[in-house]
């Protein structure tokens, strides 16, 4: 059997849910591909944290260029989160004819068309499904089985961090700091959790939706973006008398060659489908032309969710590598 080698950045949070996914799931990955997918080498300083995966000291490189210069690796995963260094070894590895593979909304927003282009110019593919609401496949979705339709809306609830902190906040009373730590500690949260607090996280997810749905880049700076750290439990309860809950919610409509977006707190009536939408899952409401309104719903953080997501974009271009 063939074995396709890939190349790790990061072993973080979600570097260890992918490393974990393949390991746990090796023998359905093997019989969905007919493939024997290995991860040979991942760039990370941390060689002795214990994380519940087994890793030999002789994977582990501190040098990038063992990676992009290796002629047996195929495929690239970026784990590393934030814009640089991570956009510049995505595009080193593509330059070197690696797929590229990456669950960093941050990087794939602001970097959409360089990226994208690269990829094409070096004849490589390059996959993001994990970059936009984890381990739902919403991106595979809106470029595969939807690609016919001219989107007209989407709405989403994309960070599964403050839909956690919204959540336990209303139902439980508890204190937003307290709630933010715990999020933290099951591995929701952003290395800073201000991009998160702050909707800079769910501005990048907008950027990428929109991007794919309605052909257009907007920087995620240019999108109005407020967060949900000044929401305090006497908001909650005006919303609840209302009632309403208070979600984060990410929106684009396009109205003839208008195009209109925001993050936000927003007030949904309980009735709302997406006011069901508790912890860290997230929904995407999006309106097609033909298909009409479609809600896609699953955990949007996690290390076993996110991982889930890249190891199917993996699995999807060794199979188109070696069909
Ligand atoms: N910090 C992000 C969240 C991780 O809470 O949704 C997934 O992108």
């Amino acid at each position: 059997m063939k074995t396709v080698r890939i190349g790790l950045l990061g072993l973080g949070n979600i570097g260890t849910g992918t490393y974990k996914t393949l390991e746990m799931n090796r023998a359905q990955i093997t019989r969905a591909t007919g493939l024997n997918l290995e991860i040979t080498k991942i760039l990370e300083k941390d060689t002795t944290r214990e994380r519940g995966i087994t890793v030999t000291p002789e994977q582990f490189t501190q040098d990038p260029d063992e990676i992009f210069k290796d002629p047996e690796i195929d495929i690239v995963i970026e784990l590393l989160g934030g814009i640089e260094p991570a956009t510049t070894f995505m595009l080193e590895a593509m330059k070197n004819k690696k797929a590229v593979v990456t669950a960093n909304k941050a990087a794939v927003a602001a970097n959409f068309q360089k990226l994208n282009e690269t990829a094409k110019a070096n004849n490589v593919e390059f996959r993001f499904e994990a970059s936009v609401g984890g381990g739902i496949p919403i991106i595979n979705a809106l470029t595969t089985v939807l690609q016919s339709n001219e989107f007209v809306e989407v709405l989403g609830i994309v960070n599964g961090t403050t839909n956690y902190i919204l959540t336990q906040m209303t139902e439980f009373g508890f204190k937003y700091a307290d709630v933010l730590k715990v999020a933290q500690e099951k591995g929701f949260a952003e290395a800073d959790p201000t991009a998160d607090v702050e909707g800079i996280d769910v501005a990048n997810k907008l950027s990428i939706l929109m991007a794919i749905m309605f052909d257009k880049h907007i920087s995620p700076n240019d999108i109005p973006t407020k967060g949900i750290s000044k929401i305090t439990p006497k908001d909650i309860e005006i919303a609840e008398a209302q009632g309403c809950k208070i979600k984060l919610i990410a929106s684009a409509r396009k109205e003839g060659d208008k195009l209109e977006y925001s993050v936000k707190p927003t007030l949904l009536k309980a009735s709302h489908p997406l006011a069901s939408v508790s912890n860290e899952f997230n929904a995407v409401y999006v309106t097609g032309n033909a298909v009409g309104e479609l809600m896609f719903y699953g955990k949007g953080a996690g290390p076993l969710p996110t991982g889930s997501a890249v190891m199917g974009d993996v699995m999807e271009i060794a199979k188109n590598i070696y069909k």
